[in-house]
């Protein structure tokens, strides 16, 4: 996890005081029409947190502009908030979105001191590392296939060499098999028809193995649903994020591998998770 920006005086913002506010205060509202003209929603706080990015005109004036062509706020800045972290993200992996807290609040109540766990398909690992920081002494181990996530997680995971790289469970030493209590996975579960009508900032600007689910979205789901009681603990739970649409097919495969399923779902975050254990 990185720690926040320094709080340096921002690019052309100085002691808030006479000439210099009046100053700032331009550059903030020349940002925040920027933005807005490019279409940014929530301008204002893009803005400032922008501004405070930066370390020179010249930079903001770069920032505000690779914003402006579509670039995700957090590949610009380095860094996305979720569940009240700062999780490293590098360009091209994929933005941890605030529905998958549903995933790490379902998940911190079934720790104890001394859980082990399994971020699959971590990405940047900002749930691995979120379970980490709201549950003490558990043992956190996360897996992606695509070397930018597990650079990215290995920045932000309390020990990078937890961290491990290759498809699925092949990613791991086999001394791990069976000692899992927990295994939670937002693994892509897009239909891959269904990516041409994302937004661009998805689309374009994150690794399409992070967002592509196969023909029905469950592609990979199904492979993790599938071996996961050879790295569960006999009491071990999965949860795997899915779609509201998708919840009842992904149920189904928890059944067909002998997990008995449970379907969460959060209507203020949208988002629907599966666990189940044997
Ligand atoms: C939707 S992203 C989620 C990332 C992270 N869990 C989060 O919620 O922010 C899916 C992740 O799965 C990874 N992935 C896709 N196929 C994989 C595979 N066969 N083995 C391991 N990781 C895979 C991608 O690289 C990507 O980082």
């Amino acid at each position: 996890m990185t720690e926040p920006p320094a709080p340096d005086s921002p690019a052309g913002v100085s002691d808030g005081f006479g000439a210099n506010a009046v100053a700032a205060s331009s550059v903030v509202a020349g940002v925040v029409r920027r933005l807005r003209a490019a279409g940014c929603v929530f301008a204002e706080e893009e803005a400032a947190l922008l501004i405070e990015a930066a370390g020179s005109d010249a930079e903001l004036h770069e920032l505000v502009e690779r914003r402006a062509a579509g670039l995700p706020l957090e590949h610009i800045l380095g860094w996305a908030e979720f569940a009240g972290l700062r999780i490293a993200v590098d360009p091209g992996v994929f933005v941890p979105r605030r529905r998958t807290e549903l995933l790490v609040a379902e998940a911190l109540p079934l720790l104890r001191p001394g859980s082990v766990v399994l971020d699959l398909c971590c990405g940047s690992g900002a749930v691995g590392t979120a379970l980490a920081a709201g549950a003490s002494g558990v043992r956190v181990y996360a897996a992606d296939i695509d070397p930018a996530a597990v650079r990215s997680a290995r920045r932000n995971l309390p020990d990078a060499a937890d961290v491990f790289e290759g498809d699925l469970y092949d990613a791991l030493p086999a001394e791990l098999r069976g000692r899992f209590d927990v295994i939670v996975v937002n693994a892509p579960y897009v239909p891959s028809d269904a990516i041409a009508t994302m937004p661009p900032e998805a689309r374009l600007h994150e690794a399409r193995v992070a967002l592509d689910g196969g023909g029905d979205g469950l592609d990979v789901q199904r492979r993790v649903i599938a071996e996961a009681r050879d790295w569960l603990s006999p009491t071990g739970r999965l949860l795997i994020e899915t779609s509201e649409h998708q919840a009842p097919a992904t149920a189904a495969l928890f059944t067909a591998a002998g997990l008995h399923p449970h379907i969460r779902h959060d209507d203020d975050l949208d988002a629907t998770v599966v666990m189940g254990g044997r």
